[in-house]
């Protein structure tokens, strides 16, 4: 098959939601419509359970199943599809932000009972600022929920983005009828407990037919008739061009637990949704089409046996065609690898990969060569660009609990920010690092792995920090004068990149006002 017909049946997306509304739900059943899996519950939730927070060998065990679940692939009516799971817990949220650079569309589940909640609203913060299409599901129809015509603006008031409704529900919790297809102007009646792969639809060339009072009643009917004139009224046809643009999220409802609206859900996403898309090279648009192989790497993910520290390092394809066993060029430390070793992810197995194609994900053997954001090609210089990092919400002081093993603590903390577990700050005065994160969580887990890996004891202070901001100027001397001025404040990231330690907003606040020719960035990507 051609290049560019296995880049047009590639279709690489990441399912979102707030805990709790159905992700994992929804997974399962787009995989048993893949064949992917045989019976409902074979997917794991990669929910941290907050149970086991003491028992560390637990919370390993269910890093471990993330780790399976990550990316899972399957075909389906022709189509290969890339399905990369996002870690649930939002003290892992930065995780989840960086998966979201690998994918080229969302889906984002929505509970209709409690709609749009905080991390769904941070998720499309970042679907936002790289323009990804976002496709939205309402799910757990089958409960009483809110108006429908109340979570359209739910989404729309808060996610920022317009919606355009594709389907639209007949009733709600004990009376959900089912729902009518805005798109292909069909019926689908709603059973309970539903496994069937095949929902039943009914086409109308007319929704005023009589034939659906016989459906769904009298006073349905007449409900429906309403709804829908007034949303094509309001909504017309779908500008898929401004959905590509993310300007635009189309909307299902549907119930996933009872695999009620999902196959149409599919289908709808597999016509509109994009093929893999170009992205740059540091300032270089590369095709999907271009000849030569490029990728570039979105996550690490430790081995879970600690003697031996291996890491999976998990590689987005943009471009041109990944043979194993070739010679390919690491951009940043400027040398070629052998990549001998690559793994695709099937549903629930892992294989051995020897070709993959732009969109597809493999998961390449590494023993420390690779860092998050590092890319590979087949001589091309560059890096690509999108995996920002976000000023963390809590600041600690490391501090080295046993002198005996600071080289150990140093490369152990290396290691772990290479990961992305999260992000270390060095003050540029004395030898003072902050670890910043987005949640308590993550102290825990690094001090657990410090120990259990490297054998280093830490002990984590409390930091009087507001926020990291990277800054840039352009006047080099105002630079430096800031610099000089604030040097107590003044810290490198792990790029080396310079950032503002402010104590707190007001403080902030002050230093713009005083120095309107410094920048302030809140992600490290300006
Ligand atoms: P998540 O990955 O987004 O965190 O959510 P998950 O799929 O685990 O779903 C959370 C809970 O919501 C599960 O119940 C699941 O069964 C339920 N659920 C998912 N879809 C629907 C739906 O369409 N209708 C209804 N009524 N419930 C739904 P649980 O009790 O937490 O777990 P379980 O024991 O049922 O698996």
């Amino acid at each position: 098959m051609s290049l560019a017909k296995e880049i047009e049946k590639r279709r690489t997306f990441g399912i979102i939601s707030h805990p709790d509304a159905g992700k994992t739900t929804l997974t399962e059943k787009l995989l048993l419509f893949g064949g992917a899996i045989q019976k409902a519950g074979a997917v794991k939730s990669n929910k941290i359970d907050m149970h086991a927070r003491s028992d560390w060998m637990e919370i390993e065990k269910q890093r471990g199943i993330s780790v399976a679940t990550s990316v899972m692939a399957f075909e389906y009516e022709g189509s290969k599809i890339n399905l990369l799971d996002t870690p649930g817990h939002q003290d892992f949220a930065e995780d989840t932000y960086r998966t979201l650079t690998a994918v080229d569309s969302v889906i984002m589940v929505i509970d209709c009972v409690k709609g749009v909640e905080i991390q769904t609203e941070k998720l499309m913060e970042v679907c936002r600022m790289r323009n990804t299409p976002v496709i939205s599901f309402i799910n757990k129809l089958d409960r009483e929920g809110r108006d429908p015509y109340d979570l359209l603006d739910d989404i729309e008031g808060k996610l920022g983005i317009n919606v355009h409704p594709l389907s639209w529900p007949i009733g709600m919790g004990k009376d959900f009828r089912g729902v009518y297809s805005l798109y292909d102007k069909s019926l689908r009646l709603f059973k309970a407990g539903g496994q069937q792969l095949h929902e039943e639809a009914f086409k109308f060339a007319d929704i005023n037919s009589p034939e659906l009072e016989k459906y769904v009643g009298e006073s349905y009917a007449a409900q429906l008739r309403e709804d829908v004139e007034m949303l094509d009224d309001l909504y017309g046809p779908l500008d898929v061009e401004a959905y590509l643009n993310g300007d635009v999220a189309p909307v299902f409802f549907g119930s996933a637990v009872n695999n009620f609206g999902v196959k149409e859900l599919l289908d709808t996403f597999l016509k509109i949704s994009p093929a893999p898309k170009s992205r740059f090279l540091d300032e270089t648009k590369i095709t999907p089409e271009h000849k030569e192989f490029t990728g570039f790497v979105f996550k690490i993910h430790a081995n879970m046996d600690p003697k031996h520290r291996n890491r999976i390092a998990f590689l987005r394809i943009c471009s041109g065609k990944f043979e194993r066993g070739s010679n390919y060029y690491h951009t940043r430390q400027e040398k070629k690898f052998r990549i001998s070793q690559a793994t695709a992810f099937m549903a629930q197995d892992k294989e051995t990969v020897d070709e993959a194609y732009p969109g597809d994900i493999i998961g390449l053997y590494d023993t420390g060569n690779f860092k998050i954001g590092d890319t590979l090609t087949e001589g091309e210089k560059g890096m690509y660009r999108g995996i920002p990092s976000f000023s963390p919400e809590i600041f600690r002081e490391v501090i080295n609990k046993d002198a005996m093993k600071t080289k150990q603590l140093e490369k152990g903390l290396n290691q772990l920010m290479d990961e992305g577990v999260a992000q270390l700050f060095n003050f540029e005065l004395g030898s003072r690092k902050a670890v910043g994160v987005v949640g308590q969580l993550q102290f825990e887990v690094i001090q657990y792995r410090l120990k259990n890996e490297y054998g280093a004891t830490v002990d984590f202070a409390p930091m009087q920090l507001y926020k990291a901001c990277w800054i840039s100027s352009n006047d080099q001397k105002k630079l430096n004068e800031f610099i000089s001025s604030k040097q107590r404040h003044i810290a490198r990231d792990k790029d080396n990149k310079l950032v503002f330690m402010a104590e707190s907003k007001a403080w902030l606040q002050m230093v713009q006002d005083n120095f309107p020719d410094i920048e302030f960035h809140f992600t490290s990507e300006f």
